[in-house]
């Protein structure tokens, strides 16, 4: 039974303010959760509540989140069993009273969700994988490694935002893991080598000034090699677009010049023809349905389209991409839509479409690794946290190793098989 709840204006990787919480129930367990922050947003998540104070943190305070909860929230669920998640998340949401989440804001409910979560986990002394996923939970997911970040996390005139590795040819997820720290590794020394910055962008990965993105593409390849793997069969490329940021007045500035969703679409499968790509992210932007649609259409169940601006975690949005088969996968992050029970049903929804999920952090994000256990106990077989450097990254994978671990024999890597294009 919850018996009281606490919040606090805490810092995020990039130095800004966001909210964490604690819950406390009568059972003496206490939880806490923080909450991640984007760069990239869509235009249609959840509304983050930001003071606008321009004397504290340029505006970036999230002091009214935090009273929302003490003042309106903490009340209201007390009394509550921890673990009527459903029932909890909806009372917030009847508080709240809005479609966006501005009136208390998504980052006040979903800190106080993710922690009522955590604590029911910790009374019923359960991992929280297994608390939400029960006794089937055992797919480990892939790790989508951004290993050089371009476009809003990074000062470099690299379009794409995110270059990552997937190594899906490993036989465990702590395999994978080391498959792709060893590249990063290996790309650090292919950088150094052309007198290239390694200088980190926000997810971790290296952000190198490049003359063009397939560049991008061949400095990695050239890591995989040197790191010892086969490209395409050990390790695959993604990669998040994020093209809503350079899309302006029906125009999509890439490169340097102006172009039409038909010809990011004839850049898609060049690339696509030249590199090892299982999966391309928001490779349109936020509101080009019928661009989308295109695209999923010719590139069939080839590789994997995957909305992260276009869906925001929306069930609302994905079944909407779902009836025009505008992708066929979604993108998770708990912020943008703002409650654990809302994220369920976007998961829930995705998969019973057919539609595969990868669990997903923000380029803000804090030592929370809730994720991790969420990708498991979703049964999402991916999951992007960035590089295998920064803590707030790496404390992801390292919970899923913890998990890995814990679930033993029963693991399942999900490997190729999370993927079109390579299903075994
Ligand atoms: P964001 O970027 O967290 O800055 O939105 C991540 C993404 O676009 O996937
Ligand atoms: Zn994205």
């Amino acid at each position: 039974t919850i018996e009281g709840i606490v919040a606090r204006e805490i810092l995020d990787s990039r130095g800004n303010p966001t909210v964490e919480v604690e819950v406390g129930l009568d059972d003496g367990t206490v939880a806490r959760a923080a909450v991640p922050s984007g760069a990239s947003t869509g235009a249609y998540e959840a509304i983050e509540l930001r003071d606008g104070d321009q004397d504290r943190y340029n505006g970036k305070g999230v002091e009214n989140a935090v009273t929302n909860i003490e003042d309106r929230v903490v009340d209201q669920l007390i009394g509550y069993e921890a673990s009527e998640q459903r029932l909890i998340d909806q009372k917030m949401l009847d508080l709240d009273g809005t479609a966006d989440k501005s009136g208390l804001g998504a980052n006040a409910i979903l800190g106080v969700s993710l922690a009522v979560a955590k604590a029911a986990a910790g009374s019923a002394e359960l991992s929280l994988f297994r608390y939400l996923g029960g006794p089937n939970a055992h797919l480990l997911p892939v790790p989508m490694m951004n290993i050089l970040n371009g476009g809003a996390h990074a000062d470099s005139n690299v379009d794409i935002q995110e270059f990552m590795i997937a190594p899906i040819g490993a036989p465990t997820f702590r395999e994978a893991l080391r498959y792709g720290a060893e590249v990063y590794h290996a790309l650090k020394s292919v950088l150094k080598k052309r007198g290239l910055s390694t200088g980190l962008g926000d997810e971790g990965g290296f952000a190198p000034d490049l003359p063009t993105n397939s560049a991008a593409l061949d400095l990695i390849g050239e890591a995989v090699e040197k790191a010892g793997y086969r490209l395409g069969t050990d390790i695959v490329f993604a990669l998040d677009v994020a093209a809503t940021e350079f899309f302006d007045n029906g125009v999509y500035t890439f490169e340097g010049a102006g172009k039409s969703a038909d010809d990011m679409a004839a850049y898609y499968h060049k690339l696509l023809d030249s590199y090892p790509i299982v999966s391309i992210e928001d490779p349109l932007a936020e509101d080009d349905w019928s661009g989308w649609s295109t695209l999923t259409a010719s590139v069939g169940e080839r590789i994997q389209i995957v909305g992260d601006d276009l869906f925001v975690t929306n069930p609302q949005r994905i079944a909407r991409g779902i009836a025009e088969k505008a992708a066929n996968a979604v993108l998770v992050k708990v912020n943008q839509i703002g409650s654990l029970t809302e994220t369920f049903d976007a998961v829930d929804l995705a998969h019973r479409a057919g539609f595969r999920t990868m669990m997903s952090h923000r380029s803000g994000e804090t030592e929370d690794t809730t994720i991790a256990d969420l990708a498991v106990a979703m049964g999402c077989g991916q999951i992007k946290t960035g590089a295998p450097a920064r803590s707030e990254r790496v404390a992801k994978f390292n919970q899923l190793l913890r998990i890995e671990e814990e679930l033993a024999d029963a693991a399942r890597y999900a490997g190729a098989g999370a993927f079109p294009r390579y299903r075994s």
